[in-house]
């Protein structure tokens, strides 16, 4: 374990949402769905969906979500000394949409990458984020979740089309000392065995489009949506009670809970297990459905916007996602000029 005096804390936050609304109404034309249905299993009124003829990408998207925390943080492009995007659903194969984002915003020499990890892709992130902090050899993150789901759901499959949307949030991380600021601890896990309770199995190398069993409906996501629920909650509890511990901090101490905006009934179960106050707990996914790894970014964002996140809180987030990935990060927030 690293033994020194230095904590990390989120000094910034932003986002960007593509320009194009989709409410639940739109699926009813095509799918055996309704409004009513879908809000009240998920939470979920509307989404957005990027266009990529109006410019909108997950590289543009996300360097629009890293302007604006680097705004909110008011820092200097110049300080940050590292990139680390979660996504799975980048522009290209190669480069890494860091790498993109790192040419957009002028930077040299310093390293960017993407890290695998589906909707925990960004709570993974600070995760790594925060070692590179901790050990003393960098000072400032650009930590990046973005996106495009729209170009992966099945559009045929109403118990999938009707819960994504895309979005960037991002945060900008940085090594402080001090007595006062609490520590920032993460806990990161994955188990393998539950791969195909999600998952997009065809378009890649193994299944690539030439190959003769690729087909539209393999290639989106698939999901067992019903286990997936049983597990998300138990793996969320897990993580966020480690956490807890390892970090000693109780319940009564954090401001706000963050959760992976995948459906607000799993955000409901878990509140109610760990009997965490209602009132502190962040839900968004209403105004922009399940964006994977860019929801806990996009809902710490809005939140701050609203000041319902503002400087001083201590944040308990936790995400699931397809590998399975999962994880929870208890985070100090303090914006710049505040105490
Ligand atoms: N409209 C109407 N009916 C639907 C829809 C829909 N959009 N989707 C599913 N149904 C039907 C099913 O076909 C099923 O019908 P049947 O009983 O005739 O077979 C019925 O509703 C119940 O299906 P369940 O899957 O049990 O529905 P449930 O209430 O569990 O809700 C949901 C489905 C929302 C996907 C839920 O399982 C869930 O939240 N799972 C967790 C996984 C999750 O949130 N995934 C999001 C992505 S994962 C991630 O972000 C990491």
């Amino acid at each position: 374990m690293i033994q020194n005096n230095q904590k990390s804390v989120i000094i910034g936050f932003g986002h960007a949402l593509p320009s194009y609304q989709i409410d639940n109404h739109y699926f009813e034309g095509f799918l055996d769905t309704t409004d009513s249905w879908i809000k009240s299993r998920t939470g979920i009124s509307k989404r957005q969906f990027a266009l990529p003829a109006l410019g909108e990408t997950n590289v543009t998207l996300s360097t629009q979500a890293a302007k604006n925390a680097i705004a909110s943080a008011g820092i200097n492009v110049s300080d940050i000394d590292f990139i680390i995007g979660g996504t799975l659903s980048s522009d290209e194969t190669m480069p890494s949409m860091a790498c993109r984002v790192q040419a957009a915003l002028g930077l040299k020499d310093i390293f960017a990458f993407d890290l695998s990890a589906a909707c925990s892709g960004f709570l993974f992130g600070l995760g790594v984020a925060d070692r590179f902090l901790k050990s003393g050899t960098h000072k400032t993150g650009l930590v990046i979740g973005t996106e495009i789901l729209s170009s992966f759901i099945n559009l045929r499959d109403r118990s999938t089309a009707v819960l994504f949307g895309d979005g960037s949030g991002a945060a900008i991380i940085q090594s402080c000392e001090g007595e006062d600021i609490p520590s920032f601890w993460s806990e990161m896990a994955s188990d393998g065995n539950y791969a195909d309770l999600l998952w997009i199995p065809a378009g890649n190398s193994k299944i690539p489009p030439t190959d003769p069993t690729f087909s539209y409906a393999n290639a989106k996501v698939v999901m067992r949506g019903n286990e997936l629920f049983k597990v998300a909650v138990r793996c969320m509890k897990q993580s966020i009670l480690k956490c807890l511990e390892k970090s000693g901090t109780t319940i009564d101490q954090i401001d706000l809970l963050v959760t992976h905006q995948a459906n607000e009934r799993i955000i409901d179960k878990l509140q109610e297990e760990l009997g965490f106050p209602k009132e502190k707990v962040v839900k968004k996914l209403e105004f922009v459905g399940n964006t994977s790894a860019a929801s806990i970014p996009i809902a710490c964002s809005m939140a701050a916007e609203e000041k319902q996140l503002t400087s001083g809180s201590l944040v308990m987030s936790a995400s699931f996602g397809g590998g399975l990935n999962y994880g929870a990060c208890l985070f100090p927030v303090r914006f710049k000029g505040d105490s």
